[in-house]
């Protein structure tokens, strides 16, 4: 059976996550792709505090071992920050080696220059995992709607969020309490400010924005309001008459130009994301021929996230397959 040695960069929730499930599945994924994967580096800041992780990898925070390893294929990366992270992917595109992410903060500043460096060095960049955890949008904008023009986006995009604003309806938590809650899941960014003050929400959006519509808004003209000054009091009171608090991102192409907003909005019952609740998020689509859908799933978590980036490693190593050639021109961009 045909091997690859992959790299896989951050061992926290999400990186995990990524070799647990490669680990589990191992024998599924060696059947369907008729290739064995092997994670063969390990990057990380600080390699003593993975001691007791069992891995069948080299642990190591020299991250010069990737680069000069050529028989590492495919990259990893489950970063937090935009740094070291776009460093290192830059560095891996231009070894010619694929990329996959799930850095949203890195990947909302930087897609569009990873994703022209890629295209210039014919290696696929996956990008799935950074928007919407288990929900594929990033192959359903890409790939599944090459003809409609999808002209509107209003999603839940933020498992911290929405968990959040759940649990306080539902068990009439505070807002401190259910974000703990939240923490211990592994749902909360390492700084959860991200979540709830609507940055982690911003830059999915920012990052679907690209895709849908190749732009961007002006980052300073988006609103972006989070959730910390919703009080129990006021999802109760709406709770009574049947309405629900959800932090909303939405974006629109409006005369020409992507308009954007971050915000918690109250929602009666008949809004196709009203029922979208806990760590999960919904994306509310319209299309010009499709006309509306809705697809929903969990947003956050080692699980849903690391789903996405093997989904990606999949894509890739099958068009590797499929063309028999070693490295893809990248199929991600429009
Ligand atoms: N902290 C993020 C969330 C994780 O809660 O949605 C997934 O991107």
């Amino acid at each position: 059976m045909k091997k690859i040695q992959v790299a896989l960069l951050g061992l926290g929730t999400v990186g995990k996550g990524v070799y647990q499930n490669l680990t589990v599945h191992r024998k599924r994924i060696e059947e369907k792709l008729g290739i064995s994967i092997d994670i063969a580096v390990i990057v990380v800041k600080h390699p003593e505090k993975h001691q007791a992780f069992e891995a069948n990898a080299l642990i190591t925070s020299d991250f010069q071992t990737v680069l000069d390893n050529p028989s590492i294929d495919i990259v990893l990366e489950a970063i937090v920050g935009k740094e070291p992270a776009f460093t290192y992917l830059s560095q891996s595109i231009q070894a010619g080696k694929h990329v996959i992410t799930a850095n949203k903060e890195m990947f909302a500043h930087h897609g569009k220059q990873l994703l022209a460096l890629a295209n210039a060095n014919k290696v696929e960049i996956g990008f799935e995992a950074t928007t919407a955890g288990g929900i594929p949008i990033i192959q359903t904008l890409n790939q599944l709607f090459q003809v409609n023009g999808i002209t509107k986006l209003t999603g839940i995009l933020n498992g911290t969020s929405n968990y959040v604003l759940t649990e306080m309806r539902l068990r009439q938590l505070t807002f401190e309490q259910a974000l703990h809650q939240a923490q211990q899941l592994g749902y909360a960014e390492a700084d959860p400010s991200n979540d709830i003050d609507g940055h982690d929400a911003f830059y999915k959006l920012m990052i679907l924005s690209q895709v849908m519509f190749n732009t961007q808004p002006e980052w300073s003209q988006v609103e972006r309001t989070g959730i910390s000054s919703v009080t129990l009091n006021q999802v109760v009171r709406h709770q009574a008459k049947q309405e629900r608090i959800k932090l909303l991102a939405t974006v629109e192409m409006i005369n020409g130009a992507p308009q954007a907003k971050v915000a918690p909005e109250v929602l009666t019952a008949d809004h196709p994301l009203y029922t979208i609740d806990g760590a999960y998020n919904g994306i509310f689509l319209e299309g010009d021929i499709v006309g509306t859908l809705t697809l929903s799933g969990l947003g956050a978590g080692a699980h849903p996230t690391a789903s996405a980036m093997l989904e990606d490693l999949a894509i890739i190593l099958r068009h590797g397959e499929a063309t028999k050639r070693p490295y893809l021109v990248s199929t991600t961009s429009r």
